[in-house]
């Protein structure tokens, strides 16, 4: 089977490490990836929007595609090799709404009894006002552009005149232009985070092992937002009986509603949840896998992950031959550059490392330039770690990170550390 993954980030690369060992697979293809994936052979450059994503998948006859970013997927992609009769792990546009409008998401959570944060829909400033004024937390809200920011549409207020301000420049200054014709404005949660994925098949599904991202660039979470600075996995703060909740209280009511709207959900669900007081509560849905909490987790799957997702591209997954994960312990930590996820430096030249036993290094962000490997992206490098206590994983991820780490690029120092001490 001729096999494509598209993207071109540390997810994708983590996704080519796991298909390539599946025996179904018989030509593997990155679509584009990027050159610091030296392992990969084939990697077909190509612009990443639908016309030209179907072009490269139908030139290079492929059997199943697999796809890594949400934004092919909004626009999609699933729809159109669907009508080609080319297999896809990726849900169609309709259901890739849960991640591509918050207000969709929000709104099915609502009607359908899912545990997830009370908000409103707001489309101007002035109704925004009104609302806050009438209904004053001095706590602190959250409020989120409705569509796809490439993760910087939610903002944490601390006060009502901060979520104001926010709510003015989006509505006002369309500071994220379409993403925030709409906003929604929601109830401020607190507790620890968890990343649940999902293989869906319209109808059944299987949960992958707990993973936990760190969203904040420095060490103690602080500093802003990124796309995420290190993951771990299993997270033993989501026991299995949350993962059941969990199941039962989101999965299943948001499989059967898209189904019921005539639109079933094939593909992987990421289900982000804050573990609040009176239980598991979703803080947002994602349309694919989580970067980089792929990276940990696909090395903690025992078997082999290309076949769930090919049941789940034809409908038929069969959830009691997935249950047993291993062991084992996963830990990454994500090299960035100096100054991300705000301007940071480009074109960092970049020592190619030798990763050794239990070590993983996917490239993130990368280039070739003038023939030396340099960065491209913010996040650069991902090494991961693995072993059979999060201890020996942890320290494995280091060691390979201290090995790749170079002048310009920079890394938290905690990733994991509550988990060991
Ligand atoms: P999102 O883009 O929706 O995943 O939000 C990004 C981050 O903002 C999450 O990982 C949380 O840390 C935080 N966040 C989002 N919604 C809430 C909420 N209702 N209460 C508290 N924190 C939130
Ligand atoms: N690591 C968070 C995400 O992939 O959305």
């Amino acid at each position: 089977m001729r096999v494509a993954v598209i993207g071109s980030g540390g997810r994708e690369h983590a996704l080519l490490w796991k298909i390539r060992q599946s025996p179904l697979c018989t030509e593997l293809i990155a679509v584009p990836g990027n050159p610091g994936m030296f392992d990969v052979l084939d990697r077909c450059e190509t612009d990443m929007s639908v016309n030209d994503l179907v072009d490269t998948i139908r030139r290079n006859r492929i059997d199943f595609v697999i796809v890594g970013p949400e934004q092919p997927l909004a626009d999609g992609l699933s729809d159109e090799l669907d009508r080609l009769g080319i297999l896809c792990f990726g849900p169609i546009q309709a259901a890739a709404r849960l991640e591509s409008s918050k207000v969709f998401a929000k709104q099915l959570m609502r009607s359908y009894g899912v545990p997830t944060a009370e908000f409103e829909v707001f489309t101007d400033f002035e109704s925004v006002q009104n609302h806050i004024s009438a209904h004053p937390r001095p706590n602190g809200r959250v409020v989120k552009a409705d569509g796809l920011a490439a993760g910087k549409g939610a903002f944490v207020c601390g006060s009502d005149a901060e979520a104001m301000d926010v709510a003015r420049r989006l509505l006002v200054d369309k500071e994220l232009g379409t993403a925030g014709t709409r906003i929604v404005i929601e109830e401020l949660l607190s507790g620890r985070e968890a990343s649940l994925h999902f293989f869906c098949d319209g109808e059944r599904y299987v949960a992958l092992p707990p993973a936990q991202d760190y969203k904040r660039a420095f060490d103690g979470d602080k500093g802003a937002n990124t796309g995420g600075m290190g993951t771990f996995c299993p997270a033993a703060h989501v026991p299995s009986k949350t993962i059941r909740e969990v199941e039962r209280q989101v999965v299943e009511p948001v499989l059967n509603a898209l189904r019921a709207m005539g639109t079933p959900y094939r593909g992987l669900l990421y289900v982000g949840i804050m573990l609040t007081e009176t239980g598991p509560q979703v803080i947002e849905f994602n349309c694919r896998f989580g970067d980089p909490e792929t990276q940990v987790m696909l090395p903690c799957l025992g078997y082999d992950a290309l076949e769930p997702m090919l049941e789940c591209a034809k409908g038929t997954l069969s959830p009691s031959k997935y249950a047993q994960t291993t062991s084992r312990c996963a830990v990454c930590v994500v090299l960035c550059a100096e100054g991300y996820p705000a301007t940071y430096r480009k074109y960092v030249p970049l020592v190619p490392v030798e990763s050794q036993a239990d070590q993983l290094l996917f490239s993130a962000g990368t280039a070739m330039l003038n023939g030396s490997w340099v960065s491209s992206g913010g996040r650069v490098l991902n090494a991961v770690g693995l072993g059979d206590t999060m201890e020996i994983a942890r320290n494995n991820a280091y060691k390979l990170a201290d090995r790749a780490v170079v002048e310009g690029l920079r890394m938290r120092r905690d990733i994991a550390l509550s988990e060991v001490l």
